[in-house]
C-alpha cells in the first residue's frame, strides 16, 4: 500500500508563507522535514539562531575529519581506509603514489571515484581514460581496472553496496539541464590501451566480494579486449561540466544539486553559482535537522562559504536530527553577500541510513567541531 504522508499546510503566528524568503524581521528560519527536502516540512521563525547552544553533550554529534592527515598510500583500493559506512554505502579515502601493481575488481557494488588531487591513466576492461582533479568516475560492479598516477593522487571512493549508480530524474528542467548526458565520457580502445596489452607478465586481479578479497592470477594481462559493444560502461564527468540550478529569488535546497542516485543514498555536487539577488531571499543554507538523512560533505576546492575553519580535503558528518546551518561568520551575511557568487566545490553524500564512523576517521577527527557554531570561537 502506498505510503501517503500526512500533509496539512498551516500558518501560525508571525511567519513567512514562502520558504527561505521574507523572514519576519530579526528571525532565523529552521526547516524540519520528511524525506530530505521532498516530504512535508515545517518552517520555524526563531528569535535566536537554532544552533546557538552553549553546551552539547551525548552521542548525537556533528563530526569533522581532516582527511589530509591520512598518510597511508596503499597500492590497492581495497586497502584504502574506510571512513564511513553502512550496509548500503561505503566511503574510503585513498592516496595512491605509484602505479597499481595489480588489477582491482569490485564485486560488491558500483564504485564511484572522485578525484580530489592528482591525475592518472585509467586502464580497464573497456579501454583507457585519462583522469584529472574534479572527475567523478563510475565503475560498474565487476569492472577490472587499474590506475597509473602521474604523481600523488588523493581520491574519495564511494561504493553503492549491492547496488548501482543512476542519474537523477531532473523533473521540470529536463534531461539536459545541470549537465547534459552527452558530457559523460567513456574509456576508449586507443593506442595507449593497445600498447599496455604488450605487457604480458603474470597479472593478479584483486577481487572484493562480500568485503573479502580473492586473488585471480593470470599468466597474461587480462585487459586484452580488442573491442566491445553495449550500453554499459564506466562513465566520467568533471565537476567543471556541472551547470548548477539556481534561482535569483529562492535558495534552492541541496537536492537540486544531485549528481548520482543509489537506492539508499544520493551524491550531490556543490559547484560555483551566483548568490540570490532578491532582497528577501536568504543567501546562505537554511538551518535544518534533516531528520531522515545522515549528511556527509567532502570539501574539494574553493572558499567554503557557509563553513568556518574548514579546508579542502576535510569531511563533515551531520547525523540525522542534528540541527545545523551556516556558521556565525556566514550567518552574518544571510541577506547580503559581499561577493557575487560562490566559488566552492564540494561533494555531498546524503544517506538514508545511519553511518558508522571507522577508526581511520576517528584518528583524524577535529573534536572541537561541535563548538564551531559558537560566535566567540569563529571570531565574529
Ligand atoms: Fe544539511
Amino acid at each position: 500500500m502506498a505510503h501517503r504522508p500526512i500533509s496539512l499546510p498551516l500558518v501560525r503566528g508571525t511567519a513567512s508563507r514562502q520558504a527561505h524568503a521574507d523572514l519576519p524581521e530579526g528571525t532565523f528560519e529552521r526547516e524540519m522535514s520528511k524525506e530530505g527536502f521532498f516530504g512535508p516540512a515545517a518552517f520555524f521563525y526563531h528569535r535566536h539562531p537554532p544552533t546557538g547552544w552553549s553546551d552539547f553533550e551525548g552521542p548525537l554529534r556533528p563530526h569533522a575529519f581532516d582527511l589530509v592527515k591520512i598518510n597511508e598510500a596503499p597500492d590497492c583500493p581495497w586497502s584504502a581506509p574506510v571512513i564511513l559506512s553502512n550496509a548500503h554505502v561505503e566511503m574510503r579515502m585513498w592516496n595512491l603514489d605509484r602505479a597499481m601493481p595489480d588489477l582491482a575488481r569490485n564485486g560488491d557494488g558500483d564504485q564511484l571515484l572522485f578525484i580530489h588531487k592528482g591525475a592518472a591513466d585509467l586502464f580497464c576492461d573497456f579501454g583507457h581514460l585519462r583522469l584529472r582533479p574534479g572527475d567523478y568516475l563510475v565503475l560498474p560492479r565487476g569492472t577490472i581496472w587499474r590506475l597509473e598516477p602521474d604523481d600523488v593522487m588523493s581520491m574519495l571512493m564511494i561504493e553503492a553496496t549491492g547496488a548501482g549508480f543512476a542519474l537523477p530524474d531532473k523533473g521540470l528542467v529536463g534531461n539536459h539541464a545541470i549537465f547534459d548526458p552527452a558530457m559523460l565520457d567513456a574509456p576508449d580502445i586507443d593506442g595507449a590501451f593497445l600498447a599496455q596489452q604488450s605487457d604480458s607478465r603474470e597479472t593478479k586481479v584483486r577481487i572484493k566480494s562480500r568485503k573479502k578479497i580473492s586473488v585471480a592470477t593470470f599468466p597474461y594481462n587480462p585487459l586484452d579486449a580488442v573491442g566491445w559493444h553495449g550500453d554499459l560502461s564506466p562513465v566520467r564527468v568533471n565537476v567543471s561540466a556541472i551547470r548548477p540550478l539556481m534561482s535569483h529569488r529562492f535558495h534552492v535546497p541541496p537536492s537540486a544539486h544531485t549528481t548520482f542516485v543509489a537506492p539508499r543514498f544520493v551524491v550531490c555536487t556543490f559547484a560555483p553559482r551566483p548568490f540570490e539577488t532578491d532582497p528577501g531571499a536568504i543567501k546562505v543554507p537554511f538551518f535544518h535537522n534533516n531528520d531522515d538523512y545522515d549528511e556527509v560533505l567532502f570539501y574539494h576546492a574553493g572558499d567554503f562559504f557557509s563553513r568556518d575553519n574548514i579546508h579542502a580535503g576535510m569531511m563533515t558528518l551531520h547525523p540525522a536530527g542534528f540541527t545545523h546551518g551556516p556558521h556565525p561568520k556566514a550567518l552574518s551575511r544571510m541577506l547580503v553577500q559581499p561577493k557575487p557568487a560562490t566559488d566552492e566545490y564540494a561533494v555531498m553524500v546524503d544517506s538514508r541510513d545511519p553511518l558508522d564512523i571507522a577508526p581511520a576517521a576517528t584518528g583524524v577527527e577535529w573534536s572541537g567541531y561541535v563548538d564551531s557554531w559558537k560566535a566567540k570561537e569563529s571570531g565574529t
